[in-house]
């Protein structure tokens, strides 16, 4: 199973950036963690991370042309505003898992909107970076019942 993991803005600054909602681990830390985790369970695996908008839905449309079985996405605050990456998703057949590092819906009341929820196969969300590697697990039961 071929599955891209997609990172939106400033999650490359996890470990700098507001510690007590996103943890202390950066995203090297947590890419190289999913990519042992993918090794072991037959993933092959690929890590992006974009501030844009754009190159996030040109990943999106590529990731849907080129064999990817699935997309795990945390869209960051695009989530929250990005009609045009909610676009993307439903122009594409693939599944996609909306995922957060935070518990969306215990923060700001801007946060408890997605535009992603209602066109992904799901979400994740609250239970720090591990929301990844579940992500990563409701792939493998989806494959396994498949
Ligand atoms: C986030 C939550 C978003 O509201 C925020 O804008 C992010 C990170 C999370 O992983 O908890 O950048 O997607």
């Amino acid at each position: 199973m071929k599955v891209l993991c997609l990172n939106g803005p400033n999650l490359n600054r996890l470990g700098k950036r507001e510690k007590e909602a996103y943890g202390t681990f950066t995203l090297e830390e947590l890419e190289t963690e999913l990519m042992d985790f993918s090794a072991g369970n037959g993933i092959e695996l690929s890590c992006l991370q974009s501030n844009h908008e754009g190159e996030l839905i040109d990943w999106i449309h590529q990731a849907a042309d080129d064999g990817t079985d699935a997309i795990v996405l945390n869209a960051g605050a695009y989530t929250h505003t990005s009609v045009a990456i909610r676009d993307a998703i439903a122009s594409i057949q693939i599944p996609v898992i909306e995922v957060h590092i935070s518990n969306v819906y215990k923060r700001e009341e801007f946060r408890r909107h997605s535009h992603i929820a209602p066109v992904a196969a799901g979400q994740i969300t609250g239970f720090g970076k591990d929301v990844y590697k579940l992500a990563l697990h409701a792939l493998l039961l989806t494959q396994s019942k498949g």
